[in-house]
């Protein structure tokens, strides 16, 4: 028989991302589409916080393809910065700058804070929107605790991996098997909640 899917865009444009919440969805009678064919401009973030961003861009999705969206933001938190970079983690060397900038900036920033000061976070706040206005949207988050190396190790991963420690594991994020990372990771747990309130909202 011809199951009908729920068409739902992701807004990003990150293979990754796109992958890893296609497989968690498989299963739901869901087809999860990229936004690219619908949005060709992406929305700017100029929220406050993630969940401010992460509407933003669920929204925006939404409007342009006419379907329901799920969207995410997320960043690095660290303490002894006061929670910099947070909601400007892809943008904290500037406009413009790549992950080697963003992280050469993290170190030098807390060159002079000792080993048991460098304590940080990812956070990641995912969203579900039934339309553009949704004014009740699904919404869950993850966090995930770790500490700032001195230096970068490990190849895997993007951003900020390489200098974050994860201590039950005793590796920096980006030298952990991409499965390992989905498994534990801010963006893993926090598509796990959604895709529990969306069972519970019949989705
Ligand atoms: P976005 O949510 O894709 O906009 O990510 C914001 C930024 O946060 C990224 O560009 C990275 O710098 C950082 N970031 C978010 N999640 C991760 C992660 O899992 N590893 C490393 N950096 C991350």
């Amino acid at each position: 028989m011809l199951k009908i899917l729920k068409k739902i865009i992701l807004a990003s444009n990150n293979p990754g991302k796109i992958r890893e919440i296609q497989s968690l969805l498989s299963g739901h009678d869901m087809e999860i589409l990229p936004q690219a064919s619908f949005v060709q401009e992406e929305a700017e973030e100029t929220g406050q916080t993630f969940l401010e961003n992460a509407l933003i861009k669920a929204r925006h999705a939404a409007r342009l393809s006419g379907l329901p969206a799920i969207a995410d933001d997320s960043g690095l938190e660290v303490d002894a910065l006061g929670g910099a970079p947070g909601v400007f983690s892809a943008r904290y060397a500037g406009a413009g700058a790549g992950d080697r900038e963003n992280n050469v900036k993290l170190l030098t920033k807390l060159t002079k804070v000792e080993d048991d000061l460098r304590t940080a976070r990812f956070r990641c706040v995912m969203v579900y929107v039934r339309d553009a206005e949704d004014a009740n949207p699904l919404i869950a988050e993850g966090t995930w605790e770790g500490k700032i190396l001195r230096e970068a190790r490990g190849g895997h991963g993007f951003g900020y991996d390489p200098l974050f420690f994860v201590p039950d594991q005793g590796r920096s994020s980006a030298e952990l098997p991409p499965e390992v990372k989905n498994r534990l990771s801010h963006r893993g747990q926090a598509l796990r909640v959604l895709v529990s309130k969306m069972a519970d909202a019949s989705i």
